[in-house]
């Protein structure tokens, strides 16, 4: 390792000359743990980017994707395509929320929050209603990378700086730690943010607006669930004022709340949904959106016989290895009961295991759903300017564990594997290196 030359790579969302002076690399994975070139064994709360979901290196996949890229590496998506793909689709489908069982395949969660937002515009036209071009996000939402998702970024950092779309409107963030702090799921108090969603349709006037989008979970944000009722009020305005409603199921899809969408769980049906990461295990890059199967129709009846009816797409969506990889993850979350397992034992173990760290002073709010958990620490602007939970996230490195800081909050989503013995190490390994960077 000691030739290994650290110029090249311009990593992404990296403090890369930071890394260059302490680089923090990995080399191996396996369930629950990742290694480091020494040997040392760092247990991976976040499943990797909230992706590794089936745990880290499994054979099942591998084999897959090997057998697959020797007998078809790649067959051109564009009007053709190979029975993997369809076969997947349809596996999807399955599981799809009530009516979403259209699915257009991408490469990222940026790039299904881009497609879902043609495949909105594209729906309003197709039905004579193309004036409706205007979208509502809300704070601290994250959708990604690319200009549309940009635009809707309602996480300060990542949208200043970038010339943005000026259509749209942001809903106010859903953190109240003052009225809801060390909630168990979702919190009581808050559906009233809501609010402000009729002053914009008030505004902007409902023939001008095209979606709102939003993570049912905020995730890469500070994992925050909603309000009690506040999804369910949601759905309804959307459809009093005929604006499609569009989950961001990105980080909360494939089983992460204990259902295979939070969609499901929490019995709010939106009419697209955007995903990726754990859509195959996080093997192979790979996204998709989840259609209502009228809007797909729709969209096709207004388009001319020639020609693609959408004119979108990417050279590797739904690429043959990409879908091979998430039939045997499919395979593994139906055999090994995953989808559902947080909704199980290890759901509330992990609940109660997180709220054991309240006794710490620095503690000031603990949240919690499925398998998703964030500690919010108190902020110490003048000693930690960027926030409290990067340097304890550090320190969690030196004492192997590997969770995301966001400002002063961590944030959790281990792999869906998860054993109580090391919901327990992870508990240990996190008070400790609060505790060191705080003092005891
Ligand atoms: C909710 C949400 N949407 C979109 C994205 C973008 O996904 P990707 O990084 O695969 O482009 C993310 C990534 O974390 C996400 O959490």
């Amino acid at each position: 390792m000691s030739q290994l030359t650290l110029d090249h790579w311009w990593q992404p969302f990296t403090n890369v000359r930071a890394f260059r002076g302490n680089p923090r690399l990995i080399t191996r994975g396996e369930g629950c743990f990742l290694y480091t070139p020494d040997g040392r064994e760092i247990l991976d709360i976040t499943a990797g980017l909230w992706c590794a979901n089936l745990g880290h290196g499994r054979r099942e996949v591998a084999d897959a994707v090997r057998h697959q890229l020797l007998e078809l590496d790649f067959a051109p998506p564009f009007q053709f395509g190979a029975p993997v793909t369809f076969e997947f689709a349809a596996k999807l489908a399955e599981y799809a929320p009530p009516g979403l069982d259209r699915i257009f395949f991408t490469n990222s969660g940026s790039e299904s929050v881009e497609t879902a937002m043609k495949i909105a515009y594209a729906w309003q036209r197709a039905r004579g209603k193309g004036t409706k071009t205007r979208f509502v996000s809300r704070e601290r939402g994250y959708h990604g990378v690319n200009v549309g998702g940009t635009s809707l970024q309602g996480i300060p950092n990542n949208r200043k700086g970038f010339p943005v779309l000026d259509n749209v409107d942001f809903l106010p963030d859903l953190l109240d730690i003052s009225a809801n702090a060390f909630s168990r799921g979702l919190p009581e108090r808050g559906a009233d943010q809501l609010n402000p969603l009729e002053k914009i349709i008030a505004l902007r006037g409902a023939e001008n607006l095209c979606a709102v989008i939003v993570e049912p979970i905020v995730g890469a944000g500070g994992m925050v669930p909603p309000p009690v009722g506040y999804l369910q009020r949601l759905r309804e305005l959307c459809t009093q004022h005929d604006i499609l409603l569009i989950f961001d199921e990105v980080v909360t899809g494939f089983g992460r709340t204990g259902a295979a969408f939070a969609a499901t769980r929490l019995e709010v049906t939106p009419d697209l949904m955007t995903t990726a990461k754990a859509i195959n295990g996080g093997s192979v890059p790979m996204g998709g959106v989840f259609v209502r199967r009228d809007i797909q129709e729709t969209i096709f009846e207004a388009a001319p016989g020639s020609g693609p009816e959408l004119f979108h797409g990417n050279t590797y969506a739904g690429a043959p290895v990409a879908a091979a990889a998430g039939l045997a993850a499919f395979e593994i979350y139906e055999r090994e009961g995953l989808l559902t397992r947080a909704a199980g034992p290890i759901g509330r173990y992990w609940e109660d295991a997180l709220h054991s760290l309240r006794d710490l002073p620095q503690v000031i709010d603990i949240r919690n759903y499925g398998l998703l958990g964030a500690v919010t620490l108190a902020p110490d602007p003048a000693k930690f300017p960027g926030g409290v939970g990067v340097p304890v996230h550090n320190r969690c490195w030196e004492n192997g564990l590997l969770c995301r800081a966001v400002g002063d909050n961590l944030v959790m989503s281990p792999p869906l594997v998860i054993a109580e013995r090391e919901v327990d190490l992870f508990i240990e390994r996190l008070r400790r290196s609060i505790l060191d960077v705080f003092g005891a």
